[in-house]
């Protein structure tokens, strides 16, 4: 299915935010603030829903708790009280006899669900990412990396560490992308041949989109050796694997991919500046002049308070050592590294920014 053009995602973004704040602006303060106290019961409920597979049996039609518990091995009372919490949120509807069913939003809980977002929740929740959020007093005060602060290694060390956290980050990050990728993919004008190199790639979900929208163009996955090794059997299951090599790489020591294109999606809120150069020049390293890097990303002006990025700003700060940036931000880096300014595409959602190697 096409995405709506990005006049009208930005247009349906902008009324529902407008709509959101004039029903906050209705409510007292008081009332108001506790609305925003449920955040974390939202997703801590939708953690305790993954835990026990509470939904999958709602996915085929509308049950009681008692009917639900009997199936799971649950508490009944329990069942009751969380799938009416979830309906609170709009995940799960509850009628007048007591039975519960999915809402279109809660079925992206369900794993088995092409646009599920379960590993999401999982990783949004998990304690790995907690401990950032509680270091962040720590970081108004000092101004460093909550997540590095709090556990005295990256995020990237620590999932090479631990290969079931990097698992459900590579799931997290296909999820996240999938979502991004219709509108990345029909907003730019991709070249019918040629090589497409995605940097940072991960298990090479948006690579895997560009390519199967065109053909004839060849793909260049370039990863650590965790994600990669994921990455074969997630491109075949979008039937592009064997247009693509994966090659085992360093954002800051360098790789070898010569490409006409260079993606990369939400590599770069991972680092600072200084970081974000030598990513820029490493790439630089390996591209010939004319060659094109797309910086696909959420894009923060520093004066405009937006959801989701500015969100996902203050989760780099949780989590990694980067921020949310603008396309001139972008543009004054990648100066920095040899590259020349090319086009902004805005796809309604991501920022597409484009750099041109000198
Ligand atoms: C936020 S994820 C983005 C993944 C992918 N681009 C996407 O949007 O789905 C960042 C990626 O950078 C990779 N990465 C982190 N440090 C790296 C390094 N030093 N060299 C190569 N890749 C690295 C991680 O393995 C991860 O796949």
């Amino acid at each position: 299915m096409r995405p709506p053009p990005p006049a009208v995602v930005r247009l349906v973004q902008r009324l529902s935010d407008a709509l959101g704040r004039a029903g906050l602006a209705l409510q007292p303060p008081q009332a108001r603030f506790l609305q925003l106290t449920g955040g974390v019961a939202s997703i801590m409920l939708m953690r305790a829903a993954l835990e026990t597979k509470l939904v999958e049996p709602l996915a085929h039609g509308p049950l009681t708790a008692p009917a639900l518990a009997d199936r799971l091995g649950l508490h009944a009372d329990t069942v009751h009280r969380v799938l009416r919490g979830l309906a609170v949120y709009g995940l799960a509807r509850l009628d007048s006899r007591g039975r519960f069913s999915l809402t279109s939003t809660g079925r992206l809980l369900l794993d088995e669900n092409p646009h599920s977002m379960s590993g999401w929740i999982r990783y949004l929740t998990s304690p790995l990412v907690i401990q950032g959020w509680f270091r962040i007093p720590e970081s108004l005060r000092d101004g460093l990396p909550a997540f590095n602060a709090a556990t005295g290694k990256t995020i990237w060390e620590h999932l090479a560490e631990n290969p079931e956290e990097e698992d459900g980050f590579a799931r997290t990050m296909r999820e996240l992308t999938l979502m991004a990728a219709p509108l990345i993919v029909a907003a730019y004008p991709w070249p019918e041949t040629g090589t497409v190199c995605d940097v940072g790639g991960g298990v090479g979900s948006m690579l895997a989109e560009v390519l199967r929208r065109r053909s004839g163009l060849r793909g260049l996955l370039v990863d650590q050796a965790g994600p990669l090794a994921g990455s074969g059997e997630y491109l075949a299951s979008r039937g592009v694997a064997h247009r693509v090599t994966a090659v085992e790489g360093d954002l800051f020591t360098g790789f070898r991919a010569d490409a006409n294109i260079y993606l990369l999606k939400d590599v770069l809120h991972d680092w600072d500046d200084a970081q974000c150069r030598q990513i820029l020049r490493t790439v630089r390293d390996a591209a010939r002049p004319g060659a094109r890097v797309l910086v696909l990303e959420w894009l923060q002006e520093r004066n405009r308070a937006e959801f989701p990025v500015s969100v996902s700003d203050i989760m780099m700060l949780a989590q990694t050592e980067g921020r949310q940036r603008s396309a001139s931000e972008f543009f004054a880096l990648g100066s920095a590294a040899g590259f020349e300014r090319g086009r902004v595409i805005d796809t309604g959602a991501y920022g597409i920014v484009e750099l041109v190697a000198a």
